[in-house]
């Protein structure tokens, strides 16, 4: 009984099935109403019991063989890209879709590109953060109202409390603390706040920030950088202006407007009719941060900036929404394809 099973398992696998008729002939000779496992399956009766459970499985087994076969080849037949001789060389192949750089990574890369054509060198740090390089070192005292200011994600965390951060301020920190000055460096990446998701707000977004710090830095540096970063980035005839504004790191500090892109400056919805939109913080670092890095403040002084990519790339490309920079919608990325 067991040869005859292994004879006509080896009868189904060497079965050569070219077409539908021949697939028909298998049909019949191994699962039709006369088929060849019937006969064993009539058979079994005879087997001794202790052997039925075994042969009975081999010839279940069988017939799964059969019906795989039959299944297998009937779906190449019927499926003709499947077969060898209905593929037509001669037609011309589909075209591979090309991804692109996402466009806030492109503007990220401008950014670097053009700080980095000043000699500014590029940091990067965790995005969980603990206290002190978030805030404490960059002159928020506990309980210092201005920690409101900035939203913040706190993590659980037994040993130390942990938050995500919520600028890349606190790269800078570690910068300052690892480095001597001469320090030049950008550090992009990835920030957190506790903000509801809007089309003006989220609850991450990307920043640069840089720093610069030397001997004798004055305001007079900082305010030619940011105009020279505004003229390279949204062309020769941006202008700058500077607004008085409140960090607890900078010291004075200011908010910058740059003249609005999309009218020249001449008044539109966008602008508010002012003629001016507002890019990024930035200000004289406050001697008290230095002095927490390990900086002597009275031998160094230094500026500080941080603008947001996705703003950048609002008033580069007018994009109205923040929610459509994380939402892949490839209708959306394939307009940035090729830009850089
Ligand atoms: N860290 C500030 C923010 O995230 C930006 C800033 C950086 C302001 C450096 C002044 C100086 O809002």
């Amino acid at each position: 009984m067991k040869e005859k099973i292994a004879s006509i398992e080896k009868e189904i696998q060497a079965y050569v099935i070219k077409d539908n008729a021949e697939l028909e002939k298998f049909r019949i000779e191994f699962l039709g109403s006369k088929n060849k496992l019937k006969d064993l399956f009539g058979e079994l009766k005879t087997v001794p019991n202790e052997d039925k459970k075994e042969v009975g499985q081999l010839l279940n087994g069988l017939r799964n063989l059969a019906e795989d076969k039959f299944n297998v080849v009937k779906e190449t037949l019927t499926d003709s890209t499947k077969t060898a001789d209905s593929i037509d060389f001669s037609r011309p192949g589909e075209p591979f879709e090309i991804g692109a750089r996402h466009p806030l990574m492109q503007v990220r890369s401008e950014i670097i590109e053009i700080f980095s054509r000043i000699g500014y060198t590029v940091s990067e740090g965790p995005e969980i953060e603990d206290d002190w390089h978030n805030f404490t070192a960059l002159n928020f005292p506990p309980e210092h109202p201005a920690r409101d200011m900035q939203d913040t994600f706190f993590v659980e965390n037994k040993e130390k409390e942990m938050a995500l951060r919520t600028h890349t301020s606190s790269v800078q920190v570690r910068v300052m603390e690892n480095q001597k000055p001469p320090i030049r460096t950008i550090s992009p990446g990835r920030v957190y706040r506790n903000e509801a998701i809007s089309a003006r707000a989220h609850c991450f977004f990307h920043q640069v920030e840089g720093l610069y710090i030397d001997k004798n830095v004055s305001f007079a540096d900082l305010k030619q950088t940011l105009l020279y970063f505004a003229k390279e980035m949204f062309g020769e005839s941006a202008q700058i202006r500077l607004r008085p504004s409140y960090f607890p790191f900078t010291e004075p500090s200011a908010e910058v407007d740059v003249s609005c892109t999309i009218c020249n400056a001449k008044g539109c919805n966008v602008c508010k009719y002012s003629g001016w939109l507002e890019i990024l913080g930035c200000g004289m670092v406050d001697p008290a941060v230095l002095e927490s890095c390990g900086i002597d403040s009275k031998e160094y002084s230094g500026f500080a900036f941080g603008m947001g990519i996705e703003r950048i790339t609002q008033l580069k490309y007018k994009v109205n929404d923040l929610r459509l920079y994380s939402e892949n919608d490839v209708r959306f990325l394939k307009q940035f394809t090729g830009s850089i």
